[in-house]
């Protein structure tokens, strides 16, 4: 066999890994789950007390909104209590939130000010000393929760001890492009995932956590990036289900400047599996195969398909199938969902190569556009 038909049947068996892996396992966990119970024992009258803390840094625009949002969850207000943790913003936030909290003299509401910013899970340990509640709800204020029974339909999960984490699905507030059609897939599958067990993948626009195993755990992870998925993750490994059922769904602001915006995150989730790598062996059996996946998908199998295009631009100089395959893969970018897939796969990519340098934990403030953030009701999100 010459060299260039080597290459080309190499390249080929790597892209069609590349694909079919994630196609079988999202097909294997849809025909298992999508109708599946839960498996869970609810009580929907549950009330503990609640902690709902919001982190901010530079939030001026749009802190007002996020705590409106929040005031008009049907949680009975004595069972609820709200911390907002500022990281020493330069856009007078905590004036913002001082201003709101008079008007709202009914609700509980601290605000702890941090005079250096060391980044998000510094602020939300600290804010985690303050709390009180059997729960604890972390919510980032570029995110809105979509009804007012959000918070109720959260703390119902928890009724069963079994449960340990929760969290939302996600939708981008102007339904725009890629962001919208990745949200669709990954949405499923995190709902599918923690129909199975549990999710390693967790979002911070809604993040809940039992008290108790955060104690256990040691707070929320300084050390890495992604504090939702860890935290949630860590207390999957205790034994405890970490779930995102579809009923809780988030909407969330989309920078305008997406790409950098989905590196870093796609960084953070790197950060957080590279970390997994040493720990996975601990998780409960129902976990272990969904963690070993999700690793796989982030951390290996975006090389496979750099590699497959690689081998292939190099077969391509002398074999007419290599170029055929390239420019049929190139082709087919013109449907939505491959191409949403292939631009997440280099966000991956271009992640790995850039944590090599720097690990953004404490990270830029990423700009919404100003317009769409003036038209932003609360009530129309409701
Ligand atoms: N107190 C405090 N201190 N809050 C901060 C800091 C900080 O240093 N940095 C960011 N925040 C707040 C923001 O004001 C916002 O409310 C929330 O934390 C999330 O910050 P964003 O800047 O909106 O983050 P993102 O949407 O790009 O990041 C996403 O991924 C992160 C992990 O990669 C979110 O899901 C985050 O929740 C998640 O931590
Ligand atoms: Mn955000």
């Amino acid at each position: 066999m010459s060299l260039h038909i080597a290459l080309v049947l190499a390249g080929l068996v790597l892209a069609l890994t590349h694909f079919i892996v994630p196609l079988t396992y999202y097909w294997y966990l849809k025909r298992r789950y999508l109708h599946a119970p839960w498996g869970l024992k609810l009580d929907p009258s549950y009330r503990p007390r609640v902690t709902v803390i919001v982190p901010t840094y530079n939030e001026a625009m749009l802190i007002e909104r996020k705590l409106d949002n929040i005031a008009e969850q049907e949680y009975p207000s004595d069972k609820l209590e709200i911390i907002v943790v500022d990281s020493a913003s330069s856009d007078g936030t905590p004036e913002k939130v001082k201003e709101w909290a008079k008007r709202h003299p009914e609700l509980n509401l601290r605000l702890v000010v941090e005079s250096v910013r060391r980044g998000k899970a510094y602020a939300l340990n600290m804010a985690l000393g303050y709390s009180q509640g059997e729960i604890v709800v972390i919510t980032d204020v570029d995110s809105f929760w979509s009804s007012r029974r959000t918070l109720l339909e959260t703390v119902k999960w928890f009724s069963d001890p079994v449960v340990g984490a929760v969290s939302c699905i996600k939708k981008p507030a102007d339904g725009r492009g890629v962001e919208d059609a990745y949200r669709q897939y990954y949405n499923m599958l995190r709902v599918l995932e923690s129909k199975a067990w549990s999710t390693p993948v967790f979002h911070g626009e809604l993040a809940a956590y039992r008290r108790r195993l955060l104690e256990e755990i040691g707070g929320f992870p300084t050390d890495i990036g992604a504090d939702d998925s860890h935290t949630a993750t860590l207390i999957a490994l205790k034994g405890y289900r970490a779930i995102t059922p579809e009923t809780l769904q988030c909407i969330e602001l989309v920078p305008e400047k997406m790409s950098e915006w989905r590196v870093r995150r796609a960084q953070h989730l790197i950060q957080h599996f590279v970390k997994m790598l040493r720990l996975w062996r601990r998780a409960p059996k129902q976990f272990r195969k969904i963690l070993a996946v999700e690793m796989y998908l982030h951390l290996l199998n975006p090389w496979l398909l750099v590699i497959a295009v690689a081998l292939l631009v190099i077969a391509a100089l002398r074999s007419l199938s290599a170029l055929i395959f390239l420019v049929v893969g190139v082709l087919l970018l013109v449907y939505k969902q491959y191409r949403t897939w292939i631009t997440t796969q280099t966000y991956l990519v271009m992640a790995a190569i850039r944590n090599i340098w720097t690990k953004e934990i404490v990270w830029k403030k990423q700009e919404k556009s100003v317009e769409e953030v003036r038209e932003l009701t609360v009530q129309s999100l409701l």
